[in-house]
């Protein structure tokens, strides 16, 4: 997804954009731009920019010899209108090259507002939406930056996070924000403005997230916000807890493997402080929701996308399983479009690593504009889903960097079993019940450690799985979900095609494409399925099907079985995708993939 960076300060601005745009690379983009006030006089001065498709390093190659200056605005971009080129790569000018614009969204009127401009007279040099802005920008008739800007973000339909730069008021930058991420970052005789706090924090951990319908004027010794309308706002700077070293790879030679070695220590983290063993239960301070509100929830819908969603369907399960409440997961982008019946009764919970995705952050507005109750498991804290729900539950993964989701999935899977055991010990689980899932949360970080420690054999299999054209990934009920994940996983990183299906619904179809050049990954764990996941096995075998389990004992008739600990068969599931989370990469690494950045993938899809 794009990315904003901005500074002004006593600083050169050019490095320290760079670097933030190699922060924000994570994200996902496919050009990168920079713009700068240049400190130059004569024909040297006003604005100054470079832009290029391809890398950050690519951009860096192409900066001018003399492109010093203590304010700038940068870009990483990653395509929606247009393809990527250096002359779609932001910033984007205004005719006169007076006004830099840089921008995260998408405008919807962009083509009503082009050929307005262009009959105007105006000549287009890009194919983006955003070069709309700065030329209304340019042509705004505000005495100040900040009503120019203004009028401009008035005509706009659609997202925009966006920061502007303007010749002739070389003291400020003015950013604006609906629907898409803006953050300031609060320094000493500096500001910094980005769309990531991963950008600001090797700077500032003092942090003001802009609502939608926020402005700010960000001067060196100075920041001011207001809306939109132009009447002040009071925004108070909060404390980032992630610290700039939780961005390094840490030694590893990825982020991916950085973080799927680290859950050991994110899942003690989310159960931190949350035990309560007086009661048998836990303590979530986030869900603003008393006990009597609880108890009056007759189901829980909970709504994400990707691995969120699948997360989310572990969720669902473990409600139904502690709480005995009617619980299901729904991909949040269908939810939104399908016009869903909204019941007061049902409690909605939104996941999202990010708290950014748009479909999933659309759909909460949905349900919030129909009275609904939203909870948010969410993992950066302050992000836009995490405001716009009535509460939740942080799930304290850490800054999950690689585009694909490992230790915040399964952070989340654990959150979600902390709020089936509160519902569930509101309701009627016993307090035996609650001591045993209790017992089994603690165990969970030393017996992912366990699963990580035996990577190397993992990898070995891999190597051997590397070559399939396709696989297959199946799982009966708590199975379906961890097949489900493991399936994204290996697609979305080793680009090798892959399907999960319910165990049961194989003889239903898909038992047509087994044979040796399309192994099956099977989750079998020791629980009430074991017979009936062992018989999935047996069909398999029969139609010469390779056969990969994850089980609690070796599987006879797997060609080879990864064995995971037994926790409690209702926590089972947070284990046993673990070994698949390295099963995928080290097939990926094996191909030679680019692990941390897959084609075609973001980190926080906040476009629609
Ligand atoms: C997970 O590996 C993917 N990167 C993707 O499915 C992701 O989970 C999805 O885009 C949702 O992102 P979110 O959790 O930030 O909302």
């Amino acid at each position: 997804m794009c990315g904003i960076v901005g500074y002004i300060g006593k600083r050169d601005a050019a490095p320290l954009l760079l670097e933030g745009l190699q922060r924000l690379e994570y994200r996902g983009y496919d050009s990168a731009g920079i713009a700068i006030h240049s400190s130059g006089t004569g024909k040297n001065a006003g604005l100054k920019t470079a832009k290029a498709k391809g890398r950050v390093r690519e951009l860096e190659s192409r900066l001018p010899k003399r492109f010093a200056g203590g304010t700038g605005i940068a870009h990483t971009r990653w395509a929606t209108h247009g393809a990527p080129s250096d002359e779609n790569a932001h910033p984007h000018l205004d005719a006169e090259g007076t006004v830099a614009v840089v921008h995260n969204g998408i405008v919807d009127n962009a083509a009503e507002l082009r050929a307005k401009l262009t009959a105007d007279g105006v000549t287009f040099v890009s194919e983006t939406d955003t070069e709309v802005i700065s030329h209304l920008v340019g042509r705004a008739q505000g005495a100040t930056l900040e009503e120019k800007v203004r009028e401009a973000v008035a005509v706009i339909e659609g997202t925009y996070g966006i920061a502007v730069l303007h010749a002739d008021f070389p003291d400020r930058i003015v950013v604006a924000r609906n629907g898409s991420p803006v953050l300031l970052g609060i320094g000493e005789h500096e500001m910094l403005v980005a769309s990531d706090v991963a950008a600001l924090v090797s700077h500032t951990r003092q942090v003001v997230t802009l609502d939608d319908g926020e402005m700010a004027t960000l001067k060196a010794d100075d920041y001011r916000t207001y809306t939109t309308e132009g009447s002040r706002t009071s925004a108070t700077p909060e404390t980032v807890e992630w610290a700039a070293e939780s961005y390094d790879m840490g030694g590893h030679d990825t982020f991916m493997h950085k973080e799927i070695a680290e859950q050991a220590d994110a899942v003690d983290r989310v159960l931190r402080g949350r035990i309560d063993d007086r009661f048998a239960t836990v303590r979530l301070g986030g869900l603003n929701m008393d006990a009597r509100e609880a108890r009056a929830v007759r189901r829980v819908k909970i709504l994400g996308c990707g691995s969120a969603y699948h997360a989310g369907l572990i969720g669902a399960q473990l409600i139904e399983e502690l709480a005995r409440i009617p619980a299901d997961a729904e991909p949040a982008s269908e939810f939104r479009y399908r016009n869903a019946v909204v019941d007061p009764d049902t409690l909605y919970i939104a996941v999202s690593q990010s708290g950014e995705t748009y479909d999933t952050l659309a759909a909460v507005q949905e349900l919030k504009r129909k009275g609904a109750r939203v909870l948010g498991v969410v993992n950066v804290v302050g992000s836009a889903i995490a405001r716009e729900t009535d509460g939740g539950v942080y799930v304290h993964a850490g800054p999950e960097v690689c585009v694909v989701s490992t230790k915040c999935f399964t952070n989340t899977a654990v959150a979600f079993a902390l709020l089936a055991l509160h519902l569930g010990r509101i309701r009627d689980l016993s307090v035996a019940d609650g001591k045993r899932v209790i017992e089994g949360l603690r165990k969970l970080p030393a017996q992912i450690a366990e699963i990580v420690a035996n990577e190397d054999r993992i990898a070995a299999l891999a190597a051997d799985y590397a070559q399939a054209k396709s696989m297959m990934f199946v799982g009966r009920v708590r199975g379906y979900p961890v097949a489900l994940e493991a399936s994204l996983k290996l697609k979305e990183i080793s680009y090798i095609h892959a399907e999960a299906y319910p165990a049961s619904e194989l003889k239903h179809g898909p038992l047509a494409l087994i044979e040796p050049a399309v192994p099956t990954v099977a989750i079998v764990p020791d629980d009430d399925l074991v017979d009936k996941n062992r018989a999935t096995l047996e069909e398999i075998k029969a139609r010469s099907g390779r056969i990969l389990a994850v089980a609690h004992t070796e599987q006879e008739k797997a060609d080879h079985t990864v064995v995971v600990p037994r926790n409690e068969p209702e926590l089972d599931p947070i284990l046993m995708g673990i070994p698949l989370q390295l099963l995928a990469y080290h097939t990926a690494l094996a191909l030679g993939r680019d692990i941390d950045k897959p084609r075609n993938l973001a980190k926080s899809v906040t476009v629609e």
